[in-house]
């Protein structure tokens, strides 16, 4: 990396053989985007952006621009085949790239269809909130929900680089910000350390380098994968029980608090480890406690659909040996944890 913005970034590196990459994290790092598209080779960019123009960096070649609009109602086969048909008439070539800008939704889609078009086509992403940044750019899984569900349809499709500018982040509300933290808190539990007293920069990058170490270690998501699940068991069954008023990383943030209680119920680690699970999602400015009208019944039945649970209620568990996938999770543990869990006020 060259420029003004070498001395504060930080590059993580995806170890994939031959499908490695670098991510680069810090203010100013999407002005690297025509160095990159250079060292590609490609002579034309397609670039699916959610952002303003002024957000939107020149990738340095001829480019197709194409609007996005960030959130799950985009993240639609209709949407991939739209740009698809759109980089073809454009004459986009499998040497060529595609530039996505947004936020998760936005990196999953043009992902998806960089996967898909001619085959796969290199894509680079600009993710363009915290929870992007930390974890859905990196790692290469694309994919579009149906109405039957999120996420049914995807590939695991490798990005040539991911630029994480914290830049981008000056300009989102603090409740995407806070969200975002969720999966920050997270990463105190599945060996990423004490993130709390780094620059956001260093949080960013401590939160990527152990992702980056779990996807080398299983890019398919056959087993250690599951660890970046923490928290993710109770916390999509909350997204799913509150109709998506919990921000995705907020549910997550409840669901580490009650995989720590979980942990602690079933002694598998001691009640100050209970007790940091409490203070690492506080710290954050994260809530802690359930939501004061969900019922306990249909979240044991939502737990029940998540996708790790092949056999029986199956968690993130943390333990004497760190982090690790427990199935067959006795109900009766999970609804004496889940009915001692704190609840919000109901509203006055
Ligand atoms: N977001 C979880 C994963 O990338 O595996």
């Amino acid at each position: 990396m060259t420029g003004p913005t070498a001395a504060t970034a930080r590059t993580v590196g995806v170890e994939l053989g031959s499908r490695s990459y670098e991510v680069r994290i810090g203010p100013g790092v999407r002005h690297t985007l025509p160095e990159l598209v250079a060292g590609l080779g490609a002579r034309r960019a397609a670039v699916v952006s959610a952002r303003p123009a002024e957000w939107t960096p020149d990738p340095g070649v001829p480019a197709l621009h194409l609007r996005a609009e960030d959130g799950e109602h985009g993240k639609t086969l209709s949407a991939v085949e739209g740009y698809c048909r759109r980089f073809a008439a454009f004459g986009l070539t499998r040497a060529d790239v595609v530039v996505s800008v947004g936020g998760g939704s936005t990196t999953d889609t043009a992902g998806l269809a960089a996967a898909l078009y001619h085959r796969g086509v290199a894509v680079i992403h600009l993710p363009t909130t915290l929870l992007a940044q930390v974890d859905a750019s990196v790692g290469g899984k694309t994919a579009v929900n149906l109405p039957e569900g999120k996420n049914l349809v995807g590939a695991f499709w490798q990005p040539s680089a991911v630029l994480c500018d914290t830049d981008y982040l000056t300009t989102l509300p603090a409740g995407e910000m806070t969200s975002g933290y969720g999966e920050i808190a997270r990463c105190h539990f599945i060996g990423a350390g004490d993130l709390r007293g780094l620059s956001l920069t260093e949080q960013i990058a401590a939160s990527v380098r152990r992702k980056a170490e779990v996807v080398s270690a299983d890019e398919r998501d056959s087993g250690l994968r599951h660890l970046l699940n923490y928290g993710h068991t109770l916390g999509h069954a909350l997204e799913r029980a509150t109709g998506y008023s919990l921000r995705h990383g907020e549910a997550v943030a409840i669901g580490t608090v009650f995989a720590g209680r979980l942990a602690g119920h079933l002694g598998r680690i001691p009640p100050e480890r209970v007790a940091e699970h409490h203070e690492v999602v506080a710290h954050y400015g994260l809530p802690t406690k359930l939501p004061h009208d969900v019922d306990t019944g249909e979240l044991v039945s939502l737990m029940r659909l998540d996708k790790k649970a092949t056999t029986g209620l199956t968690f993130v568990l943390d333990g004497p040996d760190g982090a690790e996938l427990v199935s067959g999770v006795p109900q009766a543990a999970i609804d004496t944890v889940l009915t001692d869990m704190p609840r919000e006020a109901p509203p006055a």
